[in-house]
């Protein structure tokens, strides 16, 4: 995965909710390794994040109609490296 693309799809379609790895939805469910594996479905991993961005879940808005499958296979790649990070 190219975590630079990823990076700057982040930037454009994720960071209005997910500056910083926040959460300014729903404060407590993060892009933090410890967030993500209490509250994302599937679990830590980036087939898990891959999935809730495809379909969405909640107030979060699916990206499956926006985003092709390399942009989100990048974007998922880069929130799994910088759940240690932020
Ligand atoms: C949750 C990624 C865009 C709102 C999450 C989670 C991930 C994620 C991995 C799970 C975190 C956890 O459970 O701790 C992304 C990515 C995005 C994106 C990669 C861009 C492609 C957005 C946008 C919004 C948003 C634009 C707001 C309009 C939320 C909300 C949750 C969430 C509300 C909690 C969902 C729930 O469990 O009820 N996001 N997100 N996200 N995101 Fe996003």
């Amino acid at each position: 995965a190219d975590l630079e693309n990823g990076e700057s799809v982040f930037l454009g379609n994720c960071a209005a909710c997910h500056a910083g790895g926040n959460n300014s939805v729903v404060a407590e469910k993060t892009l933090r390794k410890a967030a993500i594996e209490q509250y994302l479905t599937g679990g830590y991993n980036a087939a898990a994040i891959k999935t809730q961005v495809t379909n969405g879940k909640g107030s979060m808005p699916a990206f499956g109609d926006k985003l092709g499958p390399d942009d989100i296979d990048d974007v998922a790649a880069y929130v799994l490296d910088q759940s240690t990070k932020w």
